[in-house]
């Protein structure tokens, strides 16, 4: 078993090990429609065993970022359908990553909609909105009997993502969104059922996993996380705190025997993402994380240790659409320009070359 050898994940076999990972890009427009330039970013990066799509929203409140698609319009139903079907042409397989933004937007990018989060407590900093940069809001608690209008919520965008094509869907319960407030203890401060103690803060991410397994399937229906990750001041800095909430999730969602799991942590082989790999049981995918870009030499030494079963790669896969060829045969790779990750147009997102020397 190497990077370069196939694998089975839930209902769909991998022609290798090399995951693209979410990558927002921001090119869907107002009305979050993922056009032909969409479709022809995803389709140049099918050799990837699987492509996990950028973060898309699950009701108009949690979108997150300006041109940010969504899976909740017909229209935008209808632009993903043109993706997966030029995914799938091309011969790669496909999963929609489903993400609500909780508190991290704001009504110039939600379309004036409340934010909603676990707690009423803002994040410091700024974000883009549709007028320009401002402060982050102090979000709206969902009450308790609000949460299942939300779970409602994902799980119809989950199935919308199936009627567009896509192989299964990616929960993001990572990098400071709505599930990932809902674990941290910096972010949730809830006194009812869904917060204070490990148990309670898992309780909404596990009720979500099974409401979607139930709609569309687990073996369609992957969780990413990103556990002491501590972006976006979801903070998770206890050691025993962060091993009872998500061993608590890990061990709730396993015996469902789920798609994957995707862990984003910087310390790929130490005790806490090996002891959830060990509790989970099923395919795991890492990546260690922006500090620094995933090397082809960090993917091959993963492998090699047996510390995951697929390497979930971003920024390289970004630069280079052929990045399964370019690793196998230890080519040279395009760099990725950070100045249009988050832009408007072609530049930067469809126009970085295929490798056009011998080997
Ligand atoms: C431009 C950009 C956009 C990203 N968007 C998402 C996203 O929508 N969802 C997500 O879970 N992670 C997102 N990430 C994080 C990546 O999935 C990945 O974890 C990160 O880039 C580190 O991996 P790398 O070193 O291979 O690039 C993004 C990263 C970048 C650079």
């Amino acid at each position: 078993m190497n990077l370069f050898s196939p694998l089975t994940v839930g209902s769909v076999e991998l022609s290798n090990r090399l995951v693209m990972a979410p990558l927002t890009r921001m090119r869907s427009g107002r009305d979050g429609v993922p056009g032909p330039m969409v479709a022809e970013h995803y389709r140049q990066r099918a050799s990837l065993g699987l492509i996990i799509s950028e973060g898309t929203y699950p009701s108009f409140a949690g979108q997150a970022f300006t041109g940010q698609p969504g899976l909740v319009t017909e229209e935008q139903v209808a632009g993903w359908r043109k993706v997966t079907d030029a995914v799938h042409a091309a011969g790669g397989r496909i999963y929609a990553q489903v993400m609500h933004s909780g508190r991290v937007t704001h009504p110039g990018i939600n379309g004036g909609r409340e934010v909603l989060a676990p707690s009423a407590v803002a994040i410091n900093g700024l974000t883009h909105t549709y007028e320009g940069k401002q402060p982050y809001p102090v979000p709206r608690a969902l009450a308790a009997d609000e949460i299942p209008q939300v779970i409602a919520e994902f799980v119809a965008a989950c199935r919308n993502a199936v009627d567009a094509g896509f192989d299964g869907v990616e929960l993001h319960g990572a990098n400071g969104y709505l599930l990932h407030e809902f674990l941290s203890p910096a972010a949730n401060l809830r006194t009812d059922g869904y917060g204070g103690s490990p148990e309670n803060r898992a309780r909404f991410v596990i009720e979500l996993y099974r409401a979607v397994a139930a709609e569309i399937g687990a073996e369609r229906t992957g969780l990413r996380i990103s556990p002491e990750h501590n972006v976006q001041d979801a903070l998770e800095t206890d050691p025993e705190d962060l091993l009872a909430t998500y061993g608590t999730l890990v061990d709730a969602i396993a015996p469902l025997k789920p798609a994957y799991l995707s862990i984003l942590h910087n310390d790929p082989a130490g005790h806490l993402v090996q002891e959830l790999r060990r509790r989970f049981d099923g395919p795991v995918l890492l990546n260690s994380g922006f500090g620094v870009e995933t090397t082809r030499d960090e993917a091959l030494e993963m492998m090699d240790r047996g510390l995951c079963d697929a390497v979930v790669v971003g920024r390289p896969a970004l630069a280079n659409p052929d990045l399964v060829r370019r690793w196998r045969d230890d080519l040279p790779l395009n760099a990725p320009d950070r100045s249009t990750f988050y832009a408007f147009g072609p530049e930067g997102y469809t126009d970085y070359p295929e490798y056009a020397g011998q080997n």
